[in-house]
């Protein structure tokens, strides 16, 4: 049994559809237990069979993992989530899993600029020393989140630290399906993969290409990391470690260029979804 945590969210909703998809049974683990599921109508929906963990709850997810040898693992981004994705990996591996998927992120090494992607790493090392069979997944930043610019995409600008600096953005259900294969198929299983979108654009370009699709004006203005900092914590009401982060993402992507891999490809013998038929899904967000 494959067992998934954190099925509200982008990348482990999306895990759930490409299970549901494949027709492979999965434990969906929620820790907010009223809180919908995107996609699954009911608490039971073979083959999904919804439980409540909390990774606070040692004795939630003890009973969570109990008879199952997979792990799904995504976990929001917060000051806790080091310590709580080791409890995670320690109970897993006590209760008998053999293999976790974890979600990770770029540049997750000991002296990277990214405080997250530090933490990353920390889990990382404590995922190798656990013994247990693990798959690395390190997406560059995800398609979804540039539903988060709609707010001032409406009001006709896109706010950034990355001048022209080329962004790569990889669709979740791409991460998703990866991260499906990884637990279906052994021989996708233990890699660490970086994953990326076809092609890395820059934040005028996407501006460009908004305009285009929704016949308005929007353009892009480049701000200090100060100043998109303290938009973020003022404006969008973001708390500061998170704001930090945002800026500290947008900086890594001007001294690491995000050159797309072919990962993606070599692992579902097809391409990456593309920034464009992301944005032609989406269009109306824009329009708002
Ligand atoms: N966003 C990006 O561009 C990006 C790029 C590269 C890497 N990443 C990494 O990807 C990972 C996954 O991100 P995501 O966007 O899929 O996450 P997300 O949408 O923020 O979802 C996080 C999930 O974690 C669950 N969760 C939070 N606290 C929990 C707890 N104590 N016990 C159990 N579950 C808990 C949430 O449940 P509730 O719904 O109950 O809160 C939610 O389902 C992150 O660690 C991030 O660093 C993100």
């Amino acid at each position: 049994m494959i067992v998934a945590m954190g099925v509200t969210g982008a990348t482990g909703n999306a895990l759930l559809h490409s299970l549901l998809t494949l027709g492979t049974p999965v434990r969906a683990l929620t820790r907010t237990p009223h809180k919908p599921i995107p996609g699954i109508t009911g608490a039971h929906q073979p083959p999904v069979e919804v439980q409540h963990a909390d990774a606070t709850d040692p004795r939630s997810l003890r009973a969570a993992f109990e008879g199952a040898d997979q792990l799904f693992l995504a976990m929001a981004n917060s000051p806790a989530q080091v310590e709580l994705e080791r409890r995670v990996i320690d109970i897993a591996a006590s209760a008998g899993i053999a293999h976790i998927v974890k979600v990770s992120a770029p540049a997750a090494e000991p002296g990277s600029p990214v405080a997250i992607s530090r933490g990353h790493h920390a889990i990382e090392e404590h995922l190798r020393a656990s013994g247990l069979t693990h798959t690395i997944l390190r997406p560059y930043a995800f398609m979804q989140n540039l539903l988060r610019l709609a707010p001032t995409v409406v009001q006709g600008v896109i706010l950034g630290t990355t001048g022209d600096a080329p962004c790569n953005h990889i669709d979740c259900r791409d991460i998703a399906d990866v991260a499906a294969a990884a637990l279906t198929r052994p021989e996708v299983a233990g890699g660490t993969y970086t994953l990326t979108g076809p092609e890395a654009v820059s934040y005028p370009e996407i501006a460009a290409r908004l305009r285009t699709l929704t016949g308005r004006q929007i353009r892009y203005v480049d701000l200090t990391p100060d100043e998109l900092r303290d938009h973020l914590i003022r404006n969008a009401h973001m708390p500061t470690w998170l704001a930090d982060h945002v800026t500290e993402i947008q900086q890594l992507a001007i001294t690491r260029p995000e050159t797309p891999t072919t990962t993606v490809i070599d692992i579902l013998g097809r391409p990456p979804r593309t920034l464009d038929a992301f944005l032609h899904e989406h269009h109306a967000h824009f329009r708002r």
